[in-house]
This record gives structure tokens, C-alpha cells and sequence, in this order.
């Protein structure tokens, strides 16, 4: 699966990623929801839950707090034509001033199964919860498997940091590999991969159901199709320039279509660089990242 990533995962990101690495599963980056009852989701977030590509599932991502408003919010995307929602308790940058949402809903753990319930009774597709390994404590999650169990969630897509650690240290994948065991509920790993091997490891050590890439895929779209043995594990550092080199520039036609404006267009640009953490490609990278204009850019490229 194609991690939800704020940012990046846009309609013209999901793209290029599904031609280029054809991910299973598609995620839309976190559409908020809103608490005026209105319309819970904005014009451009429901832009972005409509655009499904046909033979590839999108589940839309939510982020939210209240049962109320997140349950219509999962019907306003289900009435166009959505299968799959997925709730995030993960992102550690939540907005907590007018209640607790993404990750920072996993410190009112007691508020959880009413906003499940309500969701799960709105939503015909797929309900999944994507939740970091605790939100201070990473054994947390020990506590609330049998609460996802009993609330109908039907997977759980686990990165095992806590979320007052964001993205400092390393995903802990024997907590992923213990809470595989402690459930019967399929658990897709997510953190910290960026090769095939290592996805191909993580997936035998933990027993996982799958697996969800965020920053690897961005770098190496084509990780997918690595990981499925159909694409070459590795590859050598010239080779691996000239693919971030053709997948760059597909990236800057899609992006010139969505988005207004050459300034705009690089700085999106370079949001996908700096996932790039191959240390071959640094220096390139950095002339990329030092770019005033996107003609510079794109003679970079050239
Ligand atoms: C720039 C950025 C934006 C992100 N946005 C989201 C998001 O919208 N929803 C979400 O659940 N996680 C989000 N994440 C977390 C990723 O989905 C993923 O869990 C995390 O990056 C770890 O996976 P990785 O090591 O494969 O990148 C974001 C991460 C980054 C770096």
C-alpha cells in the first residue's frame, strides 16, 4: 500500500505512482473534517476522495474527532462513490485546539470506541484504523487491539513509534511482530522501509498482512513492483540516478497540471526530493534542493 502522506500522496502523486510501481492499495492524504456542519469535507479534499483510478483500490483517510462528524464525513465520501475509510489516530502533528485528533486521539483512549462505532455504522466498504504503536507508551496498543476487535475495524495499519516520538529513532518492528500475534485482525506494517529487502524481511519477521510504504515509495516508486520480483532489488548508482531522473519528470507534467504556478510546482518538487535518502543521489539532491526557478530545475533534470 501507498502510505497517506500529507503533502505528497495528492491525485496527480497517486498517478504517477500507480503507472510507474502499481501499489495495491491507494491512500488519499488526511482529509480534515470540519466541524461546521455544512460540509465536513472541503471542495478540494472531496476533489481528491472522487479521484479513484479504476482498477486500484483508494481508501480516503480521515481525520477528526467527534463520532458525529466523522461519521458524515465517511457519508459524504461514501455518497461518491468511496469503498474504503480509514481513521487516522497516527499523525503527531494534530491541531488539538478544538479537540484531540490523529495521533493526540490516542491520549482520550476512552473517547475512541463511540467515534468507531459511529463510523463503522455509516461505512458499507472497508473501515481501517491507521495508529501509531501508543501515543507516549508503546505498548499501548496491546490495550486497545480487543476495543478495534469488538468495534468491526477490519484492519490495522501499525507504525510502531509512539506519537510524542514522531519520526525521531526507528520503527520498533517487534512491537509490529507482537502485536501480529496478539490479533486476529490483519495488521499491515508500516515504517521505515525504503528497500525490497527490507520490506521482504519485515514482512517474514512480523507475519504481517502486508505491507504500507511512505517515504521509500516517494524516493523509488518502483519499490512496489521490486518487492513483487518484477522489477530488479537493486540497482547501481547511475542506473539509479537516471530512474529518480525519468520519474522526476513524469512527476513535473502531473504536477503542472494540478497545481498553479512554476513556484508552486517546485516547491512540491522539492517536498519529493527530500524523501530521496540514498546516499549516492545527496549531492545531485542537494543542487535539486538549491534551485531558485523551475527552469533550473528542469535543466537540472535535463
Ligand atoms: C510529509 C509526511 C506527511 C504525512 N502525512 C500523513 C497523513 O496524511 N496521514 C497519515 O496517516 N500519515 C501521514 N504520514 C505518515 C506516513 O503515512 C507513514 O506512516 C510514515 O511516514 C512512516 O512510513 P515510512 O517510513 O514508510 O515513510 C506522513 C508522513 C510524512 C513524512
Amino acid at each position: 500500500m501507498l502510505a497517506p502522506m500529507q503533502g505528497l500522496t495528492n491525485r496527480a502523486m497517486r498517478s504517477v505512482q500507480h503507472q510507474i510501481g502499481h501499489p495495491d492499495v491507494l491512500f488519499t492524504e488526511f482529509l480534515r473534517v470540519k466541524q461546521s456542519t455544512h460540509h465536513r469535507i472541503s471542495r478540494n479534499d472531496r476533489r481528491e476522495s472522487a479521484a479513484q483510478i479504476s482498477d486500484t483500490p483508494l481508501v480516503v483517510q480521515l481525520i477528526g474527532h467527534t463520532a458525529l462528524s466523522l461519521a458524515e464525513a465517511a457519508q459524504m465520501v461514501q455518497d461518491q462513490g468511496v469503498q474504503h475509510i480509514n481513521i487516522n489516530m497516527g499523525c503527531p502533528f494534530g491541531r488539538t485546539t478544538s479537540g484531540k485528533t490523529g495521533g493526540a486521539m490516542l491520549s482520550v483512549p476512552e473517547l475512541l470506541p463511540e467515534c468507531l462505532r459511529a463510523v463503522r455504522e455509516m461505512v458499507d466498504g472497508s473501515l481501517s484504523v491507521k495508529i501509531r504503536a501508543g501515543y507516549d507508551n508503546p505498548e499501548q496498543i496491546f490495550e486497545l487491539l480487543p476495543m478495534f476487535e469488538d468495534e468491526g475495524v477490519d484492519f490495522l495499519i501499525l507504525h510502531p513509534r509512539t506519537v510524542v516520538q514522531k519520526y525521531e529513532g526507528s520503527a520498533d518492528h517487534n512491537i509490529t511482530r507482537r502485536v501480529v500475534a496478539a490479533t486476529s485482525m490483519p495488521i499491515i506494517a508500516n515504517g521505515d522501509v525504503v528497500t525490497a529487502k527490507q520490506g521482504m524481511a519485515l514482512l517474514a519477521d512480523s507475519g504481517a498482512a502486508g505491507l504500507m510504504i511512505g517515504r521509500g515509495a516517494i524516493a523509488d516508486p518502483l519499490i512496489f513492483e521490486r518487492l513483487r520480483g518484477r522489477a530488479p532489488a537493486r540497482v547501481d548508482a547511475s542506473r539509479q540516478k537516471q530512474e529518480a531522473c525519468d520519474y522526476l519528470k513524469y512527476v513535473l507534467v502531473a504536477y503542472q497540471e494540478l497545481f498553479c504556478g512554476d513556484q508552486q510546482v517546485l516547491g512540491k518538487l522539492k517536498g519529493v526530493v527530500a524523501c530521496f535518502s540514498e546516499p549516492s543521489l545527496q549531492r545531485w539532491v542537494k543542487r535539486l534542493r538549491r534551485c531558485r526557478s523551475l527552469e533550473g530545475f528542469v535543466a537540472e533534470l535535463e
